[in-house]
């Protein structure tokens, strides 16, 4: 058997999930847990390795794509591949793949959960309780907003889109969507209506974005957008920050031209704690934790690594994105 080849994995995972590949790679990783691999290491080791195990918030361009002549596979844990130069990519010869499907479920169970958290103002309730403040009983305290029956339209009807179109089916809302191109599947399995842009967000009471971050969705969500909601609407995000203009939606929420949102992703990771959404007592904050279930961050580590595997060997990729 010849040299064995190189993986570098840039953060910490389970030595068990190694096994499978231990006898045609040696494979090392980044140790820490609570650092980002540096991009100096990051480089060094394209440098060095057949194949790179990334996250999204390593920045994979032109530099890391040109720093070494082996680097064949480029296999990001998320469904969105923004932090990947796929132009680069292709110049290189450098597969990029992805992991859809595997996170679309549990994914929509978190948009789920943010939706109604943001609804409910469970996080708010909860800090309420936990400071002592619950003296009394009272017919509106920490009264929220219904869910059942309202209108929830979706930004990105793909696979994720779909599966949250699915659970507001049983809440028994009116569905509407706005996609690059029609969902006719989901049209027909959750009587969802396509709508264009402005009329999802002029006439939705839950506006959830689920559109992958590119130069045509770049702060789609802006001041105007915004100012074209209705005062009561809740504006989830589970796709990028980067599709936000975060000035716009903080003022937003300041201002109340819209009720609440719910956000789980950020222009910039991890959200500085001095960002001004963090003085909103409407707005729900959680750390881009979207496919974050155990069963599923295990499926998405497998599918990375298979696909690394594959084409080590010589086999097609099993999720490779096409630039
Ligand atoms: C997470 O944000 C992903 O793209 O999978």
């Amino acid at each position: 058997m010849g040299q064995k080849h190189r993986i570098y994995i840039t953060r910490k995972i389970d030595e068990q999930f190694l096994v499978p590949l231990a006898d045609i790679a040696d494979i090392s990783m980044w140790e820490s847990k609570s650092e980002p691999v540096p991009r100096e290491i990051l480089i060094e080791k394209a440098q060095e390795v057949d194949a790179l195990f990334t996250v999204l918030s390593d920045k994979i361009d032109e530099e890391v794509l040109a720093a070494g002549p082996s680097l064949k596979i480029v296999a990001n844990l998320a469904v969105g591949f923004d932090n990947i130069d796929l132009t680069a990519a292709k110049k290189h010869d450098v597969i990029v793949t992805n992991t859809p499907d595997v996170l679309s479920e549990t994914t929509a169970d978190l948009t789920w959960a943010l939706l109604m958290a943001t609804a409910r103002r469970i996080v708010e309730a909860s800090d309420y309780l936990r400071a002592g403040k619950w003296q009394d009983w009272s017919p509106f305290l920490l009264a929220g907003t219904d869910v059942y029956q309202k209108k929830i339209g979706i930004v990105g009807m793909g696979r994720i889109g779909s599966a949250v179109a699915k659970r507001a089916k049983g809440f028994d809302m009116d569905i509407m969507y706005h996609n690059r191109s029609r969902n006719q599947a989901a049209e027909e399995a959750y009587g969802a209506a396509y709508v264009s842009f402005d009329e999802l967000i002029e006439t939705a009471d839950y506006i959830v974005s689920l559109v992958p971050l590119t130069n045509e969705t770049a702060e789609i969500f802006n001041e105007a957008a915004f100012a074209k909601m209705k005062s009561s609407a809740i504006f989830v995000n589970v796709s990028r920050g980067a599709v936000v203009d975060e000035t716009a939606l903080y003022n937003a929420l300041k201002n109340k031209t819209i009720a609440a949102a719910g956000l789980d992703v950020f222009a910039k990771e991890p959200l500085p704690l001095d960002h001004p959404f963090l003085k909103l007592d409407n707005a729900v904050l959680i750390p881009h934790i979207g496919s974050a279930s155990i069963e599923t961050r295990t499926t998405m580590i497998e599918l990375c690594l298979q696909n690394i595997a594959n084409v080590l060997t010589g086999k097609e990729a099993l999720t490779e994105v096409k630039g």
